[in-house]
C-alpha cells in the first residue's frame, strides 16, 4: 500500500498556502465604530486598549483610512448624550447615529453602512427595551420587567430613522421577540424596502460583553439581561432563534459572541442558506490585547488564529476591533 503522508503538504509556505481550505481576507471584516458628538473627540475607551469614541470629524477621517486598507463595511453605535426612560434621543433625527449615518453616507462613496439597532445606549435604566414596573405575582413587592412588546415600537422608529439616514442594513441587537418582522414592516411601509435587516439572532448573555459596556455607557442600573439575551448552555435554541429572523425577513443573520460560540456558528452554516456574520465582541478583543502586553502571547499570530478559526467554523463575515491591524498584516 502507497504510504500515506500528510506531512507532504505541510513541507513548505507555498504548499500550505496551495492546499489552505480557509482564506481570511480584508473584505469579510467589518469594523464597529462608537460615535460621540462634539468636535475633534477621540476618547480612549479604557477597557479597549487601541479603540476610541470618535467625532464625526475624526470618523469620517477613519473610515476614509480603512477604506483605504480594503474594507467594505462599519458598524455605527452611537453615544447618547442624555439618556431617558423612552430611550427619546435613539430615534432623533438629531441623534448622533443618524448624523454619523447621514455624513458617512455623504463624505464616503462605496463603504457599506450597518447601523445598531438598540435602546441599551439610550434608556435610562441601561437596558436594551422599555423598562416597565410591575407588581410581582410571587413576592409581594414591585418588579421591573424589560416590555418586548412595547419596545418593538420604538426600535422599528429607530430602524426608520435609521434607514432614512441612509443605512444599508439596520442590526437588531435588542433580542426582542418580532423585532426583525416590525422593523421589515415599518421599513416597507415607508418606502425602504431596499434597506436591508442584519439580525443579532443568537445573542447569548456573555460576559464577554463588559469592555462594550464601558464604552457605551450601558451598563444595565438593575438585573442583568439574562431575560431576553440566550442562555450559554443552549444551542438548539440559537438555531430556532436563527430561523425565527429568516421568516420574519432577516437578510444577514449574527452569532455572538464568536470566540465560545464557534459551534453554534458551524450548526448555523450547516444548517441555513444565509449570509452569516459573527461578532467577535470587546471581552475577546480585551482578552487578547492584555495578554499580548503583558508578553504571554505573540499578539499578530494569535489575532489571525482566532479570526480565521471564525471564519473556518462557517462564518463569511467578521465584525471585530481587530479590523484595521488585520487589514494592514492581509495587505502585505
Ligand atoms: C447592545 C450591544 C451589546 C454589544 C453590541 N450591542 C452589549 C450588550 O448586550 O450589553 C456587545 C458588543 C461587544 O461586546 O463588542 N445591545
Amino acid at each position: 500500500m502507497a504510504s500515506v503522508k500528510l506531512r507532504r503538504l505541510r513541507r513548505n509556505k507555498q504548499i500550505r498556502d496551495l492546499v489552505s481550505e480557509t482564506q481570511l481576507s480584508i473584505k469579510d471584516l467589518i469594523v464597529p465604530y462608537f460615535v460621540i458628538g462634539g468636535k475633534n473627540k477621540r476618547e480612549p475607551i479604557k477597557t479597549m486598549p487601541g479603540i476610541y469614541r470618535l467625532s464625526l470629524d475624526n470618523l469620517i477621517r477613519d473610515i476614509k483610512e480603512i477604506k483605504g486598507l480594503g474594507i467594505k463595511a462599519i458598524l455605527l453605535f452611537g453615544i447618547a448624550q442624555k439618556k431617558d426612560v423612552k430611550a427619546t434621543e435613539a430615534y432623533s433625527r438629531e441623534g448622533i447615529l443618524q448624523k454619523a449615518i447621514k455624513a458617512a453616507r455623504k463624505e464616503i462613496k462605496d463603504i457599506t453602512i450597518i447601523s445598531d439597532v438598540c435602546l441599551c445606549g439610550y434608556a435610562s435604566g441601561g437596558h436594551c427595551g422599555i423598562v416597565r414596573r410591575i407588581k410581582s405575582e410571587r413576592k409581594n413587592q414591585n418588579e421591573f420587567i424589560v416590555d418586548n412588546d412595547e419596545t418593538l415600537k420604538i426600535l422599528a422608529k429607530v430602524a426608520l430613522s435609521h434607514a432614512q439616514a441612509g443605512a444599508d442594513f439596520v442590526a437588531p441587537s435588542a433580542m426582542m421577540d418580532g423585532q426583525v418582522k416590525a422593523i421589515r414592516e415599518i421599513l416597507d411601509n415607508n418606502g425602504f424596502p431596499n434597506t436591508g435587516i442584519l439580525a443579532y439572532s443568537a445573542k447569548y448573555a456573555s460576559s464577554f460583553y463588559g469592555p462594550f459596556r464601558e464604552a457605551l455607557g450601558s451598563s444595565p442600573q438593575f438585573g442583568d439581561r439574562k431575560t431576553y439575551q440566550m442562555d450559554y448552555r443552549n444551542s438548539d435554541e440559537a438555531l430556532r432563534e436563527i430561523e425565527q429572523d429568516i421568516n420574519e425577513g432577516a437578510d444577514i443573520v449574527m452569532v455572538k459572541p464568536a470566540l465560545s460560540y464557534l459551534d453554534i456558528i458551524y450548526r448555523a452554516k450547516q444548517k441555513f442558506n444565509v449570509p452569516l456574520v459573527a461578532y467577535n465582541v470587546s471581552g475577546e478583543y480585551s482578552l487578547v490585547k492584555s495578554a499580548a502586553k503583558g508578553g504571554l502571547v505573540d499578539e499578530k499570530n494569535i489575532i489571525l488564529e482566532i479570526l480565521t478559526s471564525i471564519k473556518r467554523a462557517g462564518a463569511g463575515l467578521i465584525i471585530t476591533y481587530h479590523a484595521k491591524e488585520v487589514a494592514k498584516w492581509l495587505k502585505i
